[in-house]
């Protein structure tokens, strides 16, 4: 491992490597989230209101994270949450992404707003989900989805939170936009980042030509960077459950909803055939000011007994992995960190992340006092107080 990915001793530290790495823009569209980030802080606050009440005196030397989910056995209770763009952050990023998760035997959604073919990522790795954002008409929604069928993938997630584009302000402010536009201060910006410019960008350039959108419908979209062209942003804003129907209709394998965060739609997808649901709020991108999942969490968990309730937005640690988990999730998933590990690394980058929260949690489950992940439940949880939580330390950690 090189010695830059071995000063990296958790999720938190990629960051920081990647705004060294990244251009200005690039790193402000990875970290960003809507209006005044309150979802963002919020999706971190809501873990630290809980603590652990661990057991001791437990032979836990048989401990292990596997989880099972949809049949598969996958070797921790986490996966890789679908990111756009991720060839622009990291060269080749979706392989990436999609190789390192495959050979740690945890699962990584390949995002519809990416800019390799899918088709690739399916030919070389065959167990990753696809993520769609809906196209606005019928035909198109059929056409991806038998595009993402005939391609081998077995489970399609559908994003539900982002029928309309959400308040470009913050990645306006950091110079980011899709199709970014050549600038003289985007030049600037590529040029003070060496490493980017000529180990991602340029080689892309150089190997696979001009990105571009490739998997929002069933034809190829927008280049990444064009002085006018306007990314095609079909009207979402008629779709509903019908919509859905449609695609369980038409879609033989596992159909997982991501992005609900109330009850009572948890309980529309389950009764229009979803195998699965994601709780989250987008990581704090899209309705600024959404509930954390981690809040509504137990109340969706209730409303859908048996189904696999998943969620993500602002885990980090190991102990937010056990604590979701507690709270009912069966799986959760983790963004932002694992872009920067894949901008900062590639697939060494990616393993490592993967390699350090599988760890925390293998030895977080050991000192709370379980061996298997079916153990948890709300008992292993203490909620704090206001008053107790203000006398707390504010989350992170005050050493770094
Ligand atoms: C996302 N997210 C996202 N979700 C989705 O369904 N389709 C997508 O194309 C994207 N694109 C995307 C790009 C980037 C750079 C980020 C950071 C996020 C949301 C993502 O799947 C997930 O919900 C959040 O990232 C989870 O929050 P954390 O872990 O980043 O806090």
């Amino acid at each position: 491992m090189s010695k830059r990915l071995q000063r990296i001793l958790c999720l938190d530290d990629f960051e920081a490597a990647a705004r060294k790495q990244l251009p200005r823009p690039i790193f402000g569209y990875v970290s960003g989230a809507a209006e005044t980030n309150a979802s963002l802080s919020d999706n971190r606050r809501a873990f630290a209101e809980y603590g652990f009440v661990p057991r001791v005196l437990i032979d836990i030397s048989k401990g292990s994270p596997q989880t099972s989910l949809f049949g598969e056995a996958y070797a921790a209770p986490f996966g890789i949450a679908p990111m756009g763009i991720s060839a622009l952050y990291a060269y080749r990023g979706d392989l990436v992404l999609a190789r390192a998760a495959a050979a740690a035997r945890i699962p990584m959604i390949m995002s519809g707003s990416s800019l390799i073919r899918l088709e690739d990522v399916a030919r070389e790795c065959g167990d990753t989900w696809f993520q769609a954002y809906l196209p606005g008409d019928v035909r198109e929604i059929t056409a991806l989805v038998e595009r993402v069928a005939v391609a081998g993938f077995r489970t399609l997630v559908v994003t539900v939170d982002s029928q309309v584009a959400p308040n470009r302000e913050n990645y306006l402010r950091a110079g980011f936009s899709a199709p970014l536009r050549p600038t003289l201060r985007l030049a600037w910006d590529g040029l003070t980042r060496p490493r980017w410019l000529l180990g991602t960008f340029a080689r892309t350039l150089f190997r696979h030509g001009m990105p571009h959108f490739e998997n929002n419908f069933a034809t190829r979209g927008a280049p990444i960077l064009s002085p006018s062209v306007v990314r095609e942003w079909s009207e979402r804003g008629q779709l509903d459950w019908t919509h859905f129907a449609l695609i369980r209709r038409l879609w033989k394998g596992k159909l997982v909803v991501k992005g609900v965060l109330d009850p009572d739609d948890a309980r529309m997808a389950r009764e229009a055939g979803a195998d699965g649901i994601i709780v989250s709020n987008h990581g704090g991108r899209q309705l600024d000011g959404a509930v954390s999942p981690l809040r509504v969490l137990p109340a969706i968990v209730a409303a859908c007994p048996g189904l696999p309730v998943m969620m993500d937005s602002g885990i980090r640690r190991g102990t937010d992995v056990l604590k979701a988990l507690a709270l009912g999730a069966k799986f959760v998933f983790v963004g932002r960190p694992f872009a920067y590990a894949a901008a900062v690394g590639g697939a060494a980058g990616v393993e490592r992340a993967i390699t350090l929260l599988s760890d925390e949690i293998q030895r977080d489950m050991a000192m709370l006092g379980i061996s298997r992940l079916s153990e948890l439940g709300t008992h292993w949880l203490f909620r704090f107080s206001d008053t107790e939580r203000a006398a707390l330390s504010p989350p992170g950690n005050p050493a770094r």
